[in-house]
């Protein structure tokens, strides 16, 4: 599902986001691993300033595990709790649930000192657009619904999915909008395909990425495209893809390796850019994180 923002969609998805929160203890918080200051709009720390929060690094099977590691340290600096998970393969879901109890101690509190017993937790996920919102629900509920014997939900009013005796899920995510104004944000949640291709440059988009790659991963090019099949022998000839390189070449490098060509078998760089760009995305040409914490 791929979206476009406009004010009116920002104001309509704030305003109930503002009403979902009043009913809940705990925002959990999807951000893409890959990028997670890109990939989460600050203004939640705003509309949920009063709630607990577990902020869930997804896709963390696409990103640098080094890197994840400082970004989930930066978040509990902050007062959030972290954990990080891939929710298509369902790695890392089993620390949720301690994570949730933990991060809502001082409400499970508050209810017994009040004589209030068993009152679960109340949660909604939040996040942007394409951050593996649904997934997570579909993989972390579909679990627990079947641990607790098939109820898939309970209706009262607004659909809470009852994960098990602890914890209640609102059934539908909260939205949040990218921010993807600010140019180097929009071409980050455009590299991991958050924002639609045809809106973009793919080209350009290309080089922006063999440009990062060359600075941030140096040697991962070249892993994966370092070496080109001569033509007519099995041979293979190493290429020099390195820090430094100029990216155009670097694109040259990669049409001549897969052998992207036109029909009158000139190098296509337009090809090569989609298939640079689809194989980043799939994690084929390695686990990349291409931002960093800044620092405050
Ligand atoms: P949303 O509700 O937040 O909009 O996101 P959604 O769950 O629809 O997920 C968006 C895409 O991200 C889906 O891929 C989904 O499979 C993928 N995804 C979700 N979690 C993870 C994860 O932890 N790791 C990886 N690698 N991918 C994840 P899609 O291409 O739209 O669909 P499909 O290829 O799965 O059919």
């Amino acid at each position: 599902m791929h979206f476009q923002w406009y004010p009116g969609h920002m104001t309509k998805a704030k305003r109930q986001m503002q009403e979902d929160i009043k009913l809940i203890d705990l925002i959990i918080e999807l951000v893409d691993a890959r990028i997670p200051f890109s990939s989460r709009n600050p203004d939640i720390d705003e509309l949920g300033k009063n709630k607990a929060r577990l902020i869930l690094m997804n896709k963390a099977d696409l990103a640098d595990e080094k890197k994840t590691r400082i970004w989930s340290e930066y978040f509990k600096a902050k007062g959030y709790f972290v954990v990080c998970i891939d929710a298509r393969s369902k790695n890392g879901m089993k620390a949720i649930q301690n994570e949730i109890m933990e991060a809502c101690k001082e409400k499970i509190e508050r209810d017994r000192r009040r004589g209030i017993k068993n009152r679960p937790v109340r949660a909604m996920v939040v996040g942007i657009p394409n951050v593996g919102k649904s997934t997570f629900i579909n993989t972390y509920a579909g679990k627990a619904c079947a641990k607790t014997g098939n109820k898939p939900g309970v209706t009262k009013g607004k659909q809470w999915i009852r994960l098990n005796k602890n914890v209640e899920l609102l059934d539908t995510p909260g939205i949040l909008w990218p921010k993807f104004e600010d140019q180097s944000v929009g071409l980050k949640l455009a590299l991991i395909g958050s924002i639609k291709d045809e809106i973009l440059n793919t080209d350009e988009l290309s080089i922006e990425l063999i440009k990062i790659l060359l600075s941030d991963y140096p040697g991962a090019l070249q892993g994966r495209y370092g070496a080109v099949k001569a033509e007519e022998s099995e041979d293979t000839v190493a290429v020099n893809i390195e820090e430094g390189a100029d990216a155009v070449k670097v694109l040259e490098k990669i049409a001549e390796n897969r052998n992207c060509r036109t029909k009158g078998n000139e190098l296509d760089y337009s090809k090569a850019a989609a298939l640079v760009i689809d194989e980043f995305r799939g994690g084929k040409i390695g686990r990349f994180t291409i931002e960093m914490p800044a620092e405050d």
